[in-house]
């Protein structure tokens, strides 16, 4: 017997590399389907993204809404029920009132080697710092920020003459590998 297909909603606020190598995969074609493509920018290439591949978006000003749990709620409403949230580059701290009112699992990817790194411009962080090994992590979402628990983990060496530019090239690619297969992982087990 087939499997019903997840629910997935996926919140991102730029690029949304991370979001087409999830909408793009094919054996995550085959056990989810992505309801909600949630962006806090409108106009960022991440929604041209979605459209053109017939995903619904729920595209809103934070600055519209008098408060965080007030556009939070709205994102409830505009994207449940979903199995899963998957925030790939969403630039914004969720708020108690989210991890509250919405009852599954929700991941964040980040490009670090947590506990290394938290917060913005983690790459360049690891960079200045001299790392020769640098990594990304999958991880659950929890009221702290990056501090949830680690679900997966993945790094590269990083040569001492390698720009930033080719480096952050390189960790890019491997969060387009990890992260589908994480959230495979996740759809399929149990
Ligand atoms: C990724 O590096 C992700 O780890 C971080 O934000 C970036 C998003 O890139 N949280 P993109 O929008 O998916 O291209």
């Amino acid at each position: 017997m087939t499997q019903a297909k997840k629910r997935v909603a996926i919140f991102a606020s730029g690029t949304g590399s991370n979001f087409q190598a999830l909408a793009d995969d094919d054996r995550l074609k085959e056990v989810m389907t992505i309801s909600k493509l949630v962006c806090d920018k409108p106009g960022a290439p991440v929604v041209a993204k979605a459209q053109s591949r017939g995903i619904d978006c729920f595209v809103f000003s934070p600055k519209e809404y008098a408060s965080k749990a007030e556009f939070e709620a709205a994102i409830l409403e505009a994207i449940e029920p979903v199995d899963l949230i998957i925030l790939a580059g969403y630039m914004r701290i969720v708020s108690p009132y989210l991890l509250e009112h919405y009852k599954g699992p929700m991941i964040n990817l980040h490009p670090s080697l947590l506990p290394k790194y938290k917060g913005v411009d983690a790459i360049g962080q690891a960079y200045r710092a001299g790392d020769s090994e640098i990594g990304i992590s999958v991880h659950y979402v929890n009221e702290e920020l990056d501090s949830g628990q680690v679900i997966a983990q993945a790094s590269l060496q990083h040569p001492r003459d390698e720009s930033l530019e080719d480096l952050t090239q390189r960790i890019h690619d491997l969060e387009h590998e990890l992260l589908p297969q994480v959230v495979y992982q996740l759809l399929t087990q149990a």
